[in-house]
């Protein structure tokens, strides 16, 4: 991260600089005092934010989930809930909007990702803060999500372009109960938001999806063509899904990726074009290594996000904000 910035008045877009760093230079020196700052430079930091996708706040205030939850408001973003997301993590609420980043376990790595761009509903604005950081690893990976674009338009120009016109479709399983150890563990009942098998059905047809019920009542659902690719107003593009993750995180795609991945015609992709795409983002990916009290915020459909394994005994504990 070489850009840090003690002023907000210093804000300038460069590509190089991602995330943007903003760092207290002391003046801010309690929670009122923070949310003032936010108040006070909220258009600069958007502006920001629309131009390098994620900034990074070092030396705040920033102690709990309450406090946090106080910063973020500042932004004025509306929120986003976990509740009616279709997120299939499985995630614990600290307060109505505060929760849980993923209660992965600390061994698996969370590939990078779009925030829920492997449903039709999707927040704009993802923000973390870390109330803990662990004693080794666990930094939140981050990676531009339109210089992928530009990336893969030149190394696989024709795969890209066919994934920008067809989109792509995911095909998860939910079980019927939650299963905390998988990185997306969340029951049907949870992600749907309802009890029983008719009323996901009911669900799932309004969303456009296909599903099948498998025999231990858990529930294989396929999405509708998704877009991969989008086009952000001023006309930038972006990569915009979930085909990383489901590729290196989700169970058995490695091996065979249709089980979970097809482009929006129903044609399988090539292990050598999701090769490519993972080889992309390792090379535009930044690592943010976490101290206690940093908050970030990150355009979702600028970059992507992902978290790396963590060791010792320390609890490390990242909380989420979703906005729209
Ligand atoms: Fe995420």
């Amino acid at each position: 991260m070489p850009y840090i910035s003690t002023m907000v008045t210093d804000l300038e877009y460069n590509p190089e600089h991602f995330p943007t760093v903003v760092v207290n230079d002391g003046s801010v020196e309690n929670l009122e005092q923070a949310k003032q700052f936010v108040a006070n430079n909220v258009d600069a930091l958007k502006k920001e934010l629309g131009s390098t996708g994620a900034i990074l706040f070092r030396g705040f205030p920033i102690t709990d989930a309450e406090s946090y939850d106080a910063f973020f408001s500042s932004f004025g973003y509306p929120n986003f809930t976990y509740k009616e997301s279709l997120s299939n993590a499985v995630r614990i609420n600290h307060t109505e909007y505060v929760f849980t980043a993923n209660e992965a376990p600390k061994d698996v790595e969370i590939y990078l990702h779009n925030e829920m761009a492997q449903t039709p509903i999707y927040p704009n604005i993802i923000s973390l803060f870390c109330e803990a950081a662990a004693d080794q690893g666990g930094a939140t990976v981050v990676c531009r999500s339109d210089n992928m674009y530009t990336e893969l338009m030149k190394n696989a120009p024709e795969m890209t372009e066919k994934l920008e016109k067809v989109g792509v479709k995911y095909t998860t399983v939910m079980p019927y109960d939650d299963s905390p150890e998988s990185g997306q563990g969340r029951s049907w009942r949870g992600t749907l938001g309802v009890e029983t098998k008719e009323q996901a059905e009911e669900k799932l047809s309004s969303l456009g999806y296909s599903w099948v019920w498998n025999d231990d009542q858990s529930l294989a659902a396929q999405t509708g063509a998704l877009p991969a690719i989008k086009t952000l107003e001023g006309g930038r593009k972006v990569f915009f899904n979930q085909i990383i993750a489901a590729y290196m995180g989700w169970k058995g795609v490695r091996e065979n990726p249709s089980v979970a991945l097809c482009f929006g015609d129903g044609s399988d992709f090539t292990k050598d074009y999701l090769d490519e795409i993972v080889a992309a983002s390792r090379k535009l990916s930044y690592d943010i290594e976490w101290q206690d009290g940093d908050v970030a915020i990150v355009d979702n459909h600028l970059a992507m996000h992902g978290r790396m394994p963590y060791s010792g005994d320390r609890k490390r504990k990242v909380l989420v904000v979703l906005g729209r």
